[in-house]
C-alpha cells in the first residue's frame, strides 16, 4: 500500500456538491451532516427512506433510496446527481455491510451480498462518476475501507477480503488518475460505534479497542480528503499495527494470537 500525503491543495475544497452513499446511517450519515455545515449540497444515498428523509431534512440535501447491490444502480445515482447537483466535487462511498462467523459455513448468498455492496457498488459508482470529474480535471473520491482489509480478521474472512479489494482499488485508481486533478482517499477505521455490528447479526465483543464515535471518523476522513491524503487511519495508532503486519508478518501473527 502506498503511504503519505499528496501535496495539500485547496482546489475544490470545501466541496460545493457531494454524493454520499451510506448516508442513512453511521459514518456516512455523520459525513453528510458535517458537509452540510460547510454549505455543501449533497445527494444522500441509502435504502432506508425514512432514515434518509431525516438526514435530508437536517442537511437540506436530496436523497435517493436505492439498493446499491442492484445492477445499474450506479447509473441511477450518477444521473440523479447530475440532474440535482450539476458537477459533483466529492464522492463518498461509505455504504457497506459486515458478516461474521466461520467461513466454511457462511451462506454463499452472504458472500455474494458482501462483494456486491462492499466491492462492486463503489467500483461501479466511481466508474459512473469518474469521467465527468476527469473532464473537469477536478474531483475527490473518498472510499471507506476497514482495518480488516489490511490485517485480515479471523471470523470476518469474507468481509476482510471485500475490504482488501478497496485497498487495491484505491491504490491503483490513485496512481491512474491522481495526476489528472482527482484525489483518492481511503479511510481505514477500526471498530466504530454504529449499527453495523447489530446489522451483521454479531455484536462487537472485544474489550479492547473500544469502538470510536462515527462523528470522529467522519471528521477525520473529511479532513484527510480535503488535504488530498492517500489514506487515513482512525484511530491513528492502527497504522502502527499495519506497519508491523507489513514489515514483520510472523511477529504480527504472534501478537494477534495474544491480543485476538
Ligand atoms: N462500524 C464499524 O466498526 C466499521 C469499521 C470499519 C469500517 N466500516 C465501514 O464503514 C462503512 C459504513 O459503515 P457504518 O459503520 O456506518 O455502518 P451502518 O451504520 O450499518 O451503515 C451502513 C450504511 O450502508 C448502507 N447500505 C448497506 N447496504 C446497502 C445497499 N445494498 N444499498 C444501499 N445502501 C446500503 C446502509 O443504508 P440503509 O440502512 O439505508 O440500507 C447504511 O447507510 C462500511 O463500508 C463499513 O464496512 C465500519
Amino acid at each position: 500500500m502506498s503511504s503519505g500525503a499528496r501535496p495539500a491543495s485547496s482546489r475544490g475544497w470545501p466541496p460545493r456538491t457531494a454524493v454520499v452513499t451510506g448516508a442513512s446511517s453511521g459514518i456516512g450519515r455523520e459525513a453528510a451532516l458535517l458537509l452540510a455545515d460547510q454549505n455543501c449540497r449533497s445527494l444522500l444515498v441509502g435504502r432506508n427512506g425514512a432514515a434518509l428523509d431525516e438526514v435530508a431534512a437536517a442537511t437540506q440535501g436530496h436523497r435517493i433510496a436505492v439498493d446499491l447491490a442492484g445492477p445499474g444502480s450506479e447509473v441511477t445515482v450518477a444521473s440523479r446527481a447530475s440532474e440535482l447537483l450539476g458537477d459533483v466535487d466529492l464522492l463518498i462511498c461509505s455504504a457497506g455491510l459486515g458478516a461474521a462467523g466461520p467461513f466454511d459455513v457462511m451462506p454463499p448468498s452472504t458472500i455474494q451480498d458482501l462483494v456486491a455492496v462492499n466491492v462492486l457498488a463503489p467500483m461501479m459508482l466511481v466508474r459512473a462518476m469518474l469521467p465527468a470529474m476527469l473532464e473537469r480535471g477536478q474531483g475527490r473520491i473518498l472510499l471507506v475501507g476497514s482495518i480488516a482489509g489490511v490485517l485480515g480478521v479471523r471470523g470476518e474472512v469474507a468481509y476482510s477480503a471485500s475490504k482488501a479489494a478497496m485497498v487495491g482499488f484505491a491504490d491503483a485508481l490513485r496512481s491512474e488518475v491522481g495526476g489528472r486533478g482527482i484525489s483518492v482517499t481511503l479511510c481505514l477505521p477500526g471498530a466504530v460505534d454504529t449499527p453495523f455490528f447489530h446489522r451483521r447479526g454479531a455484536p462487537y465483543v472485544r474489550r479492547w479497542p473500544r469502538p470510536i464515535p462515527a462523528g470522529l471518523v467522519a471528521q477525520r476522513m473529511l479532513t484527510a480528503t480535503g488535504r488530498g491524503d492517500a489514506e487515513v487511519w482512525v484511530p491513528r495508532w492502527l497504522s502502527a499495527a499495519a506497519r508491523v503486519h507489513g514489515a514483520a508478518p510472523s511477529l504480527y501473527r504472534r501478537l494477534a494470537g495474544v491480543f485476538g
